[in-house]
């Protein structure tokens, strides 16, 4: 079982959007998929048309010990979604447990039952207890970065985030980058794209995720790229970027 979560402490640089997308491809594949909105703004919750009043959700997992397989959801065939729930935004100002609070998620995973060949987790754009408990919980992490010269300036500041992690706990996550948000016309993206290709080779995935309006339109109606508009290039960008994923493809 793969575990796999999205981060970057930048916000709006796609996150959300890569999870949603990149988690239905695989599904759409045949992989049996969980995917974890570990945001208290929910958008991944949303963006599923799954929110519902008073829903349980990872918060609960968190705080309340419930399991992951009560708070999980089916939300299309071979995608099982476990929702934000109200109270995720406690749970960044929950204090008194200690160290063991940032493996809370780990625990519960390995205590989840349910048979999946992927998990994806969608991280919020900060980088307190919630990305802690994501990056502990993880096996690998996918970091979606912005074609503007903003994103690249938080990237080694994401980096040295992860390096003091990995030292500290002695543990190593395979790392992907992925350009999102990316306009092959604009020289600055481009630009961003080789120097980013530059520091992390064999790190970045091969497929760039285009700016697409329809990306950005789906979520409004609770869907995700593949409901909403199959044939766009934001569907087959996201259809690359599981193969990418699926092999380990990367550009070098
Ligand atoms: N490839 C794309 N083309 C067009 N719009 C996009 C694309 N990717 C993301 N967006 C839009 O950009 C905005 C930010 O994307 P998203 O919510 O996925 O980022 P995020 O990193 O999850 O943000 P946050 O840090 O707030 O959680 C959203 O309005 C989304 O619809
Ligand atoms: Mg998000």
């Amino acid at each position: 079982m793969r575990i796999i979560a999205v981060i970057n402490q930048k916000g709006g640089v796609g996150k959300t959007t890569t999870t949603m997308n990149l988690s239905h491809a695989l599904a759409q594949q045949g992989y049996r998929v969980l995917v974890i909105d570990l945001d208290p703004q929910a958008n991944l919750t949303v963006g599923f048309g799954a929110m519902q009043k008073s829903q349980p959700g990872i918060a609960d997992v968190l705080i309340d010990s419930l399991s992951a397989d009560d708070a999980a959801i089916d939300v299309r065939p071979n995608l099982a979604l476990i929702p934000a729930g109200d109270r995720l935004g406690e749970f960044e100002y929950l204090r008194g447990k200690g160290a063991q609070y940032g493996f809370l998620l780990q625990k519960s995973i390995r205590d989840y039952q349910g048979e999946k060949d992927y998990i994806l987790i969608d991280c919020p754009p900060t980088s307190g207890i919630l990305g802690m408990n994501a990056l502990l919980a993880a096996n690998e992490v996918i970091i979606p970065v912005a074609g503007d010269y903003f994103s690249l300036h938080g990237l080694s500041r994401q980096m040295l985030i992860f390096d003091y992690v990995e030292s500290t706990l002695h543990r190593q996550t395979k790392k992907w980058l992925v350009m999102t948000r990316y306009n092959e016309r604009r020289k600055l993206a481009r630009e961003v794209r080789e120097n980013v290709v530059h520091y992390f080779p064999n790190r970045v995935l091969q497929t760039s995720i285009r700016e697409t309006v329809a990306l950005a339109e789906s979520p409004a109606y609770g869907k995700t790229i593949f409901d909403y508009r199959k044939k766009n290039r934001g569907a087959d960008d996201y259809r690359h970027l599981a193969d990418d994923i699926i092999g380990g493809r990367v550009t070098n």
